[in-house]
C-alpha cells in the first residue's frame, strides 16, 4: 500500500474515502483492504482511474454493488462539503484579510465562490436525499426479489432518467472562477496565497470530473438495467 501512495501522492484522499487512513507499514493493498472490510477488486479499480485518467473500465465497475459504489461516493460527498470547500473558502478570507487595496478584486472571487459553494451544496443534497436512496431501493427490489412498501414508493417517486437529464455539469462554474483568476484579474501582492487557491480549484474540478464520471458512467447505466429487472418484477 505504501508504494500505491509513493507512486501517486494525490491517491492520499483517494484511499481516506475508503475508510484508509496512513501508517500501513508494509502491509499489501490485500492486507488493508482485508482489515477494513473494503472491496479489493473496486479499490483497485477506482484507485488505478485516479492514477491514470485514460483508465476506466467501465463495465468492470459496473459490476461492483451499488451499495458500495454509493458508500463511496458519498464518502466524497463529505470531503468536498466538509473540507475542501472550506478549505478554499477560508484561503480567500485569509486573501481578503492580507489584503486591502485589491479588496474588490478578491470580493468578487469571494462572491463568486460562495455561489459555487451553495451550488454545488444543492448538487450533492439533491443526490443523497432522492438519488442514492432510489438506487439502494431498486437494488434491493433486484437483489432479494421482493418489494417492501417503502421501496416500492421509493420507485415510484423517481427514475434514473430523471437523474441522469438534469445531472447538470458541476464543474463547469469552477473553471469559469479558474479562468477569471488565470486571464482577467490582477494579482493580489500576496502570491503564494493566490496561486495555492488557484491549483485547490484545479486539484477540486479535477476530482469533481472523476466523481460526476462514476455517476454517469456507472452508476446510470448500471441503474437503466436494473430499472428493467424491476420492472418486470411489478
Ligand atoms: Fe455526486
Ligand atoms: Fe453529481
Amino acid at each position: 500500500m505504501a508504494d500505491v501512495i509513493q507512486m501517486n501522492y494525490m491517491l492520499i484522499p483517494v484511499i481516506y474515502r475508503f475508510g484508509i487512513n496512513l501508517g500501513f507499514g508494509d502491509k499489501t493493498v490485500k492486507e488493508i483492504c482485508d482489515e477494513t472490510e473494503v472491496d479489493l477488486n473496486f479499490f483497485l479499480q477506482l484507485v488505478n482511474t485516479y492514477h491514470d485518467k485514460d483508465y476506466f473500465p467501465k463495465e468492470e465497475l459496473q459490476t461492483i454493488p451499488s451499495k458500495n459504489i454509493v458508500a463511496y461516493l458519498k464518502m466524497t460527498h463529505s470531503s468536498y462539503l466538509n473540507e475542501k470547500l472550506s478549505e478554499i473558502e477560508g484561503l480567500i478570507e485569509a486573501l481578503q484579510h492580507a489584503e486591502a487595496e485589491d479588496e474588490k478584486y478578491i470580493l468578487l472571487i469571494r462572491n463568486f465562490f460562495e455561489g459555487y459553494k451553495n451550488e454545488l451544496t444543492e448538487h450533492i443534497m439533491h443526490e443523497e436525499e432522492l438519488v442514492f436512496p432510489y438506487v439502494l431501493a431498486v437494488e434491493e427490489i433486484c437483489k432479494t426479489g421482493m418489494v417492501s412498501a417503502r421501496n416500492r414508493q421509493l420507485y415510484e417517486s423517481f427514475s434514473i432518467v430523471e437523474y441522469q437529464d438534469g445531472h447538470d455539469d458541476v464543474e463547469e462554474k469552477l473553471m469559469d472562477l479558474k479562468t477569471i483568476m488565470i486571464k482577467y484579474l490582477t494579482p493580489p501582492s500576496n502570491t503564494n496565497l493566490y496561486h495555492k487557491i488557484i491549483q485547490l480549484l484545479f486539484m477540486l474540478e479535477q476530482d469533481l470530473n472523476y466523481h460526476s464520471r462514476i455517476e454517469d458512467k456507472v452508476l446510470i447505466p448500471k441503474m437503466i438495467l436494473m430499472e428493467k429487472t424491476v420492472a418486470e418484477l411489478i
